[in-house]
């Protein structure tokens, strides 16, 4: 069971694995925080909440008694305006125009399992035994505007997601302002926070920082979670490591502008709140209507950062993507965007697949520039009819001739963007983004579609689904490669205007089901510049995304470690490319390159024809190896042992699940003289186990292994990899 509930104490106590979260009903009506953090036993635990007159400043909303203010007290439902000063979670104007609310507990019911959430991305459960469900229903006495704050407990998965549900019972037109998915009050400020941001070429980098009072916040205002941000903070006890230490992981399943916060106040408490962003927001809700929040992944690791992100990534892995890819390990394939990029007709493609599958590669992709009239980045985008100038024979041909070969196809498509030189544009001008007298801005000469429009979802989804019909394709990359401007939609009416950044989620959401669902054999793949929407959201519709447009082996050591802080390795896409990389120009060993890339889903994105016969050979063993590993890989634990944000060494491995065997990989960037000799310390084996390392003579314990290490890069020269393969003896 997850949730006890002690009806006399109106006493909620949510338990997983690991962590408990306890709130209570107070006399008063308000839902009160009491603690979040390690399990504790059930019991009574009312004597958590401590309260005590402060000052004048912070006003009692109960005035026999001073010792409650909303100023002070910890709360599951925070607004402003009835003296807590901190950010709220949710703010409305009401129909006479004030934005004064103040919720107290109504009623609550319980659910087993985990009901999904209309249009929305969410973990699921497959048993009603993974989950159980709370819903509180609480409501503003003044207005009759309810809230419902859902908690779902996965106490196996060790996880406890949080959203809420706006329902307008107050028999007028409200207006949301603020509508977040999870707030949490923390007794205190000795944290630090850590945040993944970067940029194009450069996303997740892992920062961390001790809180400091006032405001720290992380935020997309650019219509997807961005290459900047990830939707996703954390917060940790101070000196957390990979193995110890506290850690509470905030990662918000949505792929739309956010929000992650912290609050320090004046009493050095803490408040951690995340959601929608509400720049630029707004939302009208009808008498009767509702309005449903994205939801947030809380995990609370007592072993470091290594203990949540394994947490995130078997949940993520197994009950947030879906699909029957998402057990299956994952094709080796080909790309010929840094091959040829625009430049190409039917014979180098078939070319390259030729030489691709000669070399054990199973999965040919063809990316931008198959349609239209796409010999550059600035035209066609809508146009999704094949290009007969390049492909004389059709797409289907094409498709077949790569089967033939014994390979799988795989297509590119960019489907939420349109070219103003394109002729769904000039049918359509208005089904782009857009605020009517100002200019369009466009990014790599391209504009948004609306979907936030049906017509438009409607003409999408049979344009795609006409082109994923006509061949036997197993594999779409679904790219999307700009961010949003003038935000406008000419189908919503004035005071709907700023619904439409949301409304385009929502819209994107039901496009990616309905594409998924009527394909169920292909595997998507989600991309945006690269990891320019990196995020939970899609990954409920697509198992994999494309990390990075960087391909560089050095900067993907820490482009994939940062990813790696939340998102399951099954997710990460990483291929080998040519030399000298084409966006950082270094110039980095096969060797290096090949582990890189064999530490995610694995690929090459080169021009295979052009290798040397060695260089060729060497292609075809990294193939054959990574086919031994990627079951490890893509489904083993995780496990990060050096961290190249730390220094020039960069390591990490993966444990089958029943611990039958582990794949180490080892990189150093910079060669050093009479450097000292590096040991590295396994993680995640059997400590009385025995295992052999191939290659290796001798037996070696798991204790060893794990206290006293292994010795590496002993070999002098930059760019330096090793990879070590373990079995566990009987
Ligand atoms: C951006 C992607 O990240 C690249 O891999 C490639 O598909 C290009 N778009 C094509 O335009």
């Amino acid at each position: 069971m997850g949730i006890y509930i002690d009806s006399q104490q109106q006493l909620f106590h949510l338990q997983t694995k690991g962590s408990s979260y306890v709130f209570q009903i107070l006399p008063s009506g308000y839902a009160a925080h009491l603690y979040y953090g390690k399990r504790l036993r059930a019991g009574d635990l009312s004597w958590l909440l401590v309260s005590q007159e402060r000052c004048s400043f912070s006003p009692n909303p109960v005035p026999e008694d001073r010792s409650i203010s909303l100023d002070t007290l910890p709360q599951e439902l925070p607004v402003y305006g009835t003296s807590d000063y901190r950010h709220p979670l949710l703010q409305a104007r009401l129909a006479d125009g004030t934005t004064i609310t103040e919720f107290k507990y109504v009623s609550h019911r319980m659910e087993q399992g985990k009901p999904g959430l209309e249009g929305l991305p969410a973990v699921y459960v497959e048993r009603e035994s993974e989950a159980e469900t709370l819903v509180l229903n609480m409501q503003d006495l003044a207005s009759g505007l309810h809230v419902e704050l859902i908690y779902a407990v996965l106490e196996d998965y060790d996880a406890i997601t949080r959203s809420m549900r706006i329902v307008n019972d107050s028999g007028a037109s409200i207006e949301l302002l603020r509508a977040l998915s999870a707030s949490v009050d923390f007794p205190h400020m000795d944290y630090e926070w850590l945040q993944l941001s970067g940029a194009w070429t450069r996303e997740r980098d892992v920062i961390r920082r001790p809180l400091a009072y006032g405001m720290q916040a992380v935020e997309s205002r650019r219509g997807s979670s961005s290459h900047q941000q990830n939707p996703f903070a954390a917060l940790l006890s101070p000196g957390t490591d990979e193995d110890h230490g506290e850690v509470y992981g905030f990662s918000l399943v949505y792929s739309g502008s956010f929000i992650a916060q912290a609050e320090v106040d004046q009493f050095r408490t803490t408040r951690l709140s995340i959601g929608i962003n509400p720049f630029d927001f707004t939302w009208l809700l009808e008498p009767g209507e509702s309005f449903q929040t994205p939801e947030t992944v809380m995990v609370y690791s007592a072993g470091g950062l290594g203990g949540m992100s394994r947490t995130y990534h078997k949940l993520y892995r197994e009950r947030l993507a879906r699909g029957e890819f998402r057990d299956q390990e994952r094709p080796v394939l080909v790309n010929n965007w840094e091959a040829t990029y625009f430049n190409f007709n039917a014979e180098k493609i078939e070319n390259i697949a030729k030489a691709g599958q000669e070399l054990g590669i199973e999965l040919f992709v063809l990316d931008d520039g198959w349609f239209g009239r796409r010999d550059r980045d600035n035209t066609s985008l809508g146009d999704w009819i094949v290009d007969l100038n390049k492909l004389p024979d059709g797409l289907d041909d094409l498709v077949e001739r790569v089967k033939h070969l014994g390979m799988q196809f795989g297509l590119w498509f960019e489907p939420e963007m349109v070219s103003p030189d394109s002729d769904l544009y000039r049918m359509h001008p208005d089904w782009c983004l857009h605020v009517p007298g100002r200019r369009r801005t466009e990014g790599r000469q391209q504009l948004i579609l609306d979907f936030s429009r049906q017509d438009v979802r409607d003409e999408i989804v049979r344009m795609i689904g006409n082109v994923l019909s006509s061949a036997p394709i197993t594999y779409v990359k679904w790219d999307m490669n700009r961010n949003m401007t003038e935000i406008g939609s000419a189908l919503l009416p004035p005071q709907r205007q700023r619904e439409t950044a949301h409304r385009y989620i929502l819209g994107l959401y039901e496009v990616m089901e309905r594409i998924t669902t009527a394909f169920p054999h292909i595997l998507f793949e989600s991309c945006s510049g690269g990891g320019g929407r990196f995020d939970p959201g899609m990954l409920f519709y697509m198992p994999q995304t494309w990390t990075s447009d960087n391909t560089d082996a050095v900067a993907r050591l820490r482009i994939q470690y940062g990813t790696s802080l939340v998102y399951p390795v099954s997710s990460i896409g990483s291929h080998v490319s040519a030399v000298p990389n084409h966006q950082v120009k270094r110039t980095t060993p096969l060797d290096m390159r090949g582990l890189v890339a064999m530490s995610g889903n694995f690929g090459y994105e080169l021009d295979l024809t052009r290798f040397s016969d060695e260089e060729k050979e060497a292609v075809k063993e990294q193939v054959a190896l990574y086919k031994e590993i990627r079951g490890l890989v893509q489904f083993g634990q995780h496990y990060r042992l050096l961290s190249p944000f730390e220094g020039n060494e960069t390591a990490w491995m993966f444990v089958a699940e029943d611990g039958s065997e582990a794949a180490v990989f080892y990189f150093r960037v910079l060669s050093e003289s009479n450097a000292p000799l590096s040991r590295l310390k396994l993680k995640g084996l059997d400590p009385d186990a025995d295992y052999s390392i191939l290659g290796n003579e001798g037996v070696f314990g798991g204790d060893a292994l794990m206290y006293a290490g292994i010795s590496v890069g002993e070999d002098r020269g930059d760019f330096h990899s090793e990879l070590f393969r373990l079995k566990r003896m009987q």
